[in-house]
C-alpha cells in the first residue's frame, strides 16, 4: 500500500491539535478517577509513581502514537499496513477498535451521570434527596434514566463529530480547554482557602513509601495510559490530522504536562476539601459524585460550586468522548472506503453512535441490576468493560505499538518525523534516546509490571 495524497481531514493549526489532544487526554480519568485511585493508594506515594510513569511510559508512548499517525496519515485501520506495506500488523487496529468500543460503553454512562448532576445542580434539586448517597444510588440503580442520559451524551458528542475535524473538534477544543483550566485553578484556590485544607495537601504531597506495592504500581501504570489516552489509537487518529510541520516531541511534552497538571489540580480541589470536612479519601468511585457535593453543601455558595464542578466534568468528559468516537468514525470510513457500501463521515458517525448505544445500554442496565441476568458471572458489564479495556487491552495496545515502532517501523521514517527537518545534535540525541526506550525499556517494563501486578492479585 502506498501513502495516498491526502484530501483527508486535518487540523488547521498546531495549537488546535494540541488543544484537541489535551481535550482527549483530560477527562473523567483526571477529575473523577485520578483522585479516587490516589486516595485508595495512599496519596503522595501514588502521585510520585504516577508522575514517574508519565515520564517513562507516557511520554514515549505519546510520541509513538503521534509518529505512527502522522507518518501514515491513516486511522488505526490502515496506519500499520501503510507503514509496513502489508497487512500483517492490522490486528493492532482491530484491537484498538475493540478497546475503544468497550471504553465508550462505560465512559458514556459516567458522562451521562455528569450531565445529570449538572442539570440537578442548575435546577437546584441536587440537595433535595435525603442525602447524597441516596441521590447517587437512585441514579445508578435506575437503568432507563442512565440510558437516557447516555443518549444525551452521545447526541452532544455526535453533533461535534458531524462537522469536519477542523470545524468541530478543533474549534471546540480551542475554546473549552483554556476555559476548563481557568475554572479548575479558580476552584483549587477556593478550596485551598478552607480552614484545615493543609491536612489534605499533606496527604496528597507527602509520600509514604510503606504504601507501595506491585498493585499500586500496576494501578499507576493503568491510570497513566488511561489518562493520557494511550493504547487505543486515539492519538494515532489525531496524529493523522497533524499539520505537516508540527513538532511531535514538543506536542507530546505539552500534552503530558497539561494532563498531569489537570490531574494534580483535581487532587488539589478534592483532597483539601475532603479532609477539611473529615471524609475518608479512599471512598472510591463515589468520591466525585457523593463526597464532593456533600462537601460543597457545607461551603458557602454551594450550588455555584456544584455547577462549576459538574460543568467542568461535562466539558472534560465530552471532549474525551469526541476523541474516542473519532477513532471509530475514522476506522469505519477508511475500512469501507474501497467497498461497495462505503461510509462517508456522516454515515460513519451514525454507525458509531449505534454501536455506542448498544454498549452503553449494556453497561447502564447491567449496573442498575435490572434485568438480573444481564451480567458476566457475578460482575456487571460496566465493571467488566472498564477492567478489560483499562487493565488489559490498553496496556496490550501500548505494548504492541511500542514493539511495532521499536522493531518494525523503518528507523529512517521515525527519525524523519522526530527531527521534523531539524538536524541539530539535540534532535539526533532525542531520536536515539527515544528508540532505546521504546525498544527495550517500555516493552519489558509493561510486561514486568503487568505480571507482577496480576500475580499479586491472585
Ligand atoms: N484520557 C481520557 C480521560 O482521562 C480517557 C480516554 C482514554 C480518552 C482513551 C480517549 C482514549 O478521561
Amino acid at each position: 500500500m502506498q501513502k495516498e495524497e491526502k484530501s483527508a481531514p486535518s487540523f488547521t493549526s498546531k495549537v488546535g491539535l494540541v488543544m484537541a489532544a489535551v481535550g482527549s487526554a483530560v477527562g473523567l480519568g483526571n477529575i473523577w478517577k485520578f483522585p479516587y485511585i490516589a486516595g485508595q493508594n495512599g496519596g503522595g506515594a501514588f502521585l510520585l509513581i504516577y508522575l514517574l510513569c508519565v515520564l517513562l511510559f507516557g511520554l514515549p508512548l505519546l510520541i509513538t502514537e503521534f509518529t505512527i499517525g502522522k507518518h501514515s496519515g491513516r486511522s488505526v485501520y490502515g496506519a500499520f499496513s501503510v507503514i509496513r506495506n502489508n497487512n500483517r500488523w492490522q490486528w493492532i487496529g482491530w484491537l484498538c477498535m475493540l478497546a475503544t468500543i468497550l471504553v465508550m460503553g462505560f465512559y458514556t454512562v459516567v458522562t451521562g451521570w455528569c450531565i445529570n448532576y449538572l442539570i440537578d445542580a442548575i435546577s437546584n434539586t441536587l440537595y433535595s434527596s435525603s442525602d447524597l448517597t441516596a441521590h447517587f444510588t437512585e441514579l445508578s440503580s435506575n437503568g432507563p434514566r442512565m440510558f437516557g442520559y447516555s443518549i444525551l451524551a452521545l447526541a452532544l458528542t455526535s453533533v461535534v463529530l458531524w462537522f469536519d475535524v477542523n470545524k468541530g473538534i478543533e474549534r471546540l477544543s480551542k475554546i473549552l480547554m483554556p476555559l476548563l483550566l481557568i475554572m479548575m485553578i479558580f476552584m483549587a484556590i477556593r478550596v485551598l482557602m478552607l480552614p484545615g485544607s493543609n491536612v489534605g495537601m499533606r496527604f496528597f504531597f507527602e509520600a509514604d513509601f510503606s504504601k507501595l506495592s506491585p498493585k499500586v504500581i500496576l494501578d499507576a501504570m493503568g491510570q497513566c495510559f488511561f489518562s493520557l489516552s494511550i493504547g487505543l489509537g486515539a492519538l494515532i487518529t489525531y496524529g493523522a490530522y497533524m499539520p505537516k510541520h508540527q513538532n511531535i516531541i514538543a506536542t507530546s511534552v505539552q500534552v503530558a504536562v497539561l494532563d498531569s497538571l489537570v490531574a494534580i489540580l483535581a487532587g488539589l480541589i478534592i483532597f483539601p476539601a475532603v479532609f477539611a470536612f473529615g471524609v475518608d479519601p479512599a471512598e472510591g468511585p463515589q468520591l466525585a459524585f457523593v463526597v464532593l457535593p456533600s462537601v460543597f453543601e457545607q461551603m458557602s455558595l454551594s450550588s455555584l460550586s456544584s455547577i462549576m464542578f459538574f460543568g467542568l466534568l461535562c466539558i472534560a468528559a465530552i471532549t474525551s468522548m469526541i476523541s474516542l468516537m473519532e477513532v471509530l468514525v475514522a476506522f469505519l470510513t477508511e475500512a469501507t472506503a474501497q467497498k461497495k457500501h462505503s461510509l462517508d463521515r456522516h454515515k460513519a458517525v451514525l454507525l458509531a453512535v449505534v454501536i455506542c448505544v448498544v454498549t452503553s445500554s449494556l453497561c447502564a442496565f447491567s449496573l442498575s441490576g435490572t434485568p438480573e441476568w444481564l451480567k458476566i458471572g457475578d460482575k456487571d458489564f460496566f465493571t467488566v468493560f472498564d477492567t478489560v479495556a483499562s487493565n488489559f487491552l490498553m496496556p496490550l495496545g501500548a505494548l504492541s505499538m511500542a514493539i511495532f515502532i521499536g522493531w518494525f517501523m523503518p528507523e529512517s521514517a521515525i527519525k524523519q518525523e522526530l527531527r521534523n527537518g531539524n538536524r541539530s545534535t539535540i534532535h539526533y540525541a532525542l531520536g536515539f534516546l527515544f528508540m532505546q526506550i521504546v525498544r527495550y525499556f517500555v516493552p519489558i517494563a509493561i510486561v514486568a509490571i503487568f505480571l507482577n501486578g496480576v500475580l499479586s492479585l491472585i
